[in-house]
This record gives structure tokens, sequence and C-alpha cells, in this order.
């Protein structure tokens, strides 16, 4: 399945990604620079910060308990659609999932 993710200055990569995984783990694997995901995907650390297409909200679905008040210690600017990256798990419908990637995580 496949995933693009937009940097903050436009640049758009799109990835091989696998079922299961998450948002977090498959940026990881692909070399994507703006995010971190420094805490492995325990909701620690906000270093995964990502803002989930328009077109894509309504699949990601929203945030998890405990995402918000993790999200508060981002380093970047905090919108409707900021997600923690790591508790995206991929699924099928997740397809073709765009994701956009703050200025900064740390
Ligand atoms: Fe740390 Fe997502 S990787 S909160």
């Amino acid at each position: 399945m496949k995933i693009t993710y937009i940097a903050a200055d436009g640049t758009e990569t799109e990835v091989n990604a696998r079922e299961g995984d998450s948002v977090m783990q498959a940026a990881i694997a692909n070399d994507i620079d703006g995010i971190i995901g420094e805490c492995g995907g325990s909701m620690m650390c906000a270093t995964c910060h990502c803002y989930v297409d328009d077109a894509w909200v309504e699949k990601t679905g929203p945030q998890h308990d405990g995402e918000s008040d993790m999200l508060d210690c981002a380093a970047s600017e905090v919108k409707p659609t900021s997600r923690l990256s790591c508790q995206i798990k991929l699924t099928e419908e997740l397809d073709g999932l765009v994701v956009h990637l703050p200025e900064a995580q740390i």
C-alpha cells in the first residue's frame, strides 16, 4: 500500500508501506525526515506529529485518548487535523493516505 508524506516545504514522497504498521513506522522504514518517533510509538513523545490531509480525516478517525494531551507538547502548531502518526494504524482502507509533516518535531 502507498502513503504520501508531504514535507513542510511541499516536497512529496510516496512510499510503499505495510498494512498493520503505523504511519510513524512506515515513515521510519522509508527514511522520511520529518518524523522522528522517539518513543517508538508509545504516545510518550509527540515527535511523530503529522497533519492528516483533509481528504483523509474521516478515514483515519478521531484522535485516540491521550493523544491531544501529548500533542500539547508538539514542537509545531497543533491543528484540528493533527495526529500522532504512531497512533494511525495502516489498514486496507488507508491505501493512498496523504499526511503533511510539521515544520519541526523538536
Ligand atoms: Fe512517540 Fe508517536 S512515536 S508519540
